[in-house]
């Protein structure tokens, strides 16, 4: 593989005060296709590169991305996580997107790669990370409406601690009562840049009116959770651990698919199932509703506090992370970064 040394390594910011996608390390992998074929992975400095205007990701978005995480052991050794199952995803939003797949043995060889010449970008502070972001963009100069003939690939590595400025205080989330994020037919399963800009505006809803998030409900009865956009939700209601079912048009979330591993395994009763506000609603009003957390990579678990709903403010398990989430938050991250015995194979090792 060609590798192009960066001539001016930047200072490392104060990994203690990392926030979430601010600083990026000094190289990055580009992948270029062309022909009806990929070419040679590449390692370049981390620069801007150039996109003729008339390009079609800027026009129509046909891009997807992903997001997966490296980690520094005590003793040192570099790992990350379920990256297969991240390459797998990528695939199946690429099909979906009508852009070529690629070889994830092939990427994955690369990134780890990139990783061990940026190792030393990888903190170890507690709820950092290094996030790994492949991304893949239609990269075809024309203004018409079809899959482009060009993309480019790419994977960018930052340094990360915890999403949300508050750390691991509980989320406040807001039900959206009226736009919708995606519909069943639609790209709402595909980790698609759309979802993201459709998910925009009731985030910033939500956020002027003093909360984290907004919460997405089903498009056709606006009566079923969804995700929050960043995160697959979960809800303990009595004994039962329920998440929405993958109806397609949610994120088959990767913590998500952990998360229900993990409490099966240690015997708790997890449904995945269509969940609706009114159930979640009648839960709280009998104190059956007993905790909520949300999943994802950059968000690992985080619980939540609030669920706003008609004006309604749930206030859940006193504001407090609850017992379950605390579980699965001490699981996951303990696997993660080898505190526990990896029982899943879940962690690779780069070597
Ligand atoms: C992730 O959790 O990695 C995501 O991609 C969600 C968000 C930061 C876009």
């Amino acid at each position: 593989m060609k590798i192009t040394l960066t001539t001016q390594p930047k200072q490392k910011p104060d990994f203690s005060k990392l926030g979430f996608g601010k600083y990026f390390t000094d190289h990055m992998l580009v992948m270029d296709y062309e022909n009806g074929a990929w070419k040679e992975p590449e390692i370049v400095p981390y620069a801007p590169f150039a996109i003729a205007p008339a390009t079609n990701i800027l026009h129509y978005a046909q891009g997807i991305f992903e997001g997966a995480k490296a980690y520094k052991t005590k003793e040192g050794k570099i790992t990350v996580f379920r990256i297969d199952d991240n390459f797998t995803r990528m695939n199946k939003s690429a099909t979906r997107l009508c852009m070529p797949n690629f070889d994830a043995k092939v990427v994955k060889d690369a990134l780890f790669e990139l990783i061990k010449m940026e190792k030393d970008w990888i903190p170890t502070e507690p709820g950092t990370a290094l996030y790994i972001r492949p991304t893949l963009i239609a990269n075809e100069e024309v203004l018409g409406v079809h899959a482009s003939k060009k993309y480019r690939f790419f994977i960018i590595l930052s340094p990360v601690g915890s999403y949300y400025a508050h750390g691991l205080q509980p989320t406040k989330i807001l039900v959206e009562e009226q736009l919708v994020r995606a519909s069943i037919g639609g790209t709402g399963e595909a980790k698609c840049m759309g979802n993201y800009a459709a998910s925009l505006m009731g985030g910033e809803i939500a956020n002027s009116k003093g909360f984290d998030q907004a919460l997405w409900l089903d498009s056709s009865e606006h009566k079923y959770v969804e995700e929050v956009g960043s995160m697959n939700m979960f809800f303990v209601i009595g004994d039962e651990v329920v998440t929405p079912a993958l109806v397609g048009s949610i994120l088959d979330g990767i913590t998500r698919r952990s998360c229900i591993q993990v409490l099966k395994k240690y015997g708790y009763k997890i449904s995945e199932r269509r969940i609706s506000m009114d159930e979640i609603v009648d839960a709280y009003d009998k104190g059956l509703l007993k905790e909520s957390f949300g999943s994802g990579t950059a968000a690992v678990i985080s619980p939540v506090g609030t669920i706003s709903y008609k004006g309604k403010d749930m206030v859940i398990n006193g504001g407090k992370m609850g017992e379950i989430t605390s579980f699965l938050y001490d699981k996951i991250t303990g696997i993660q970064s080898e505190r526990y015995e990896d029982e899943f194979g879940w962690v690779t090792e780069i070597k």
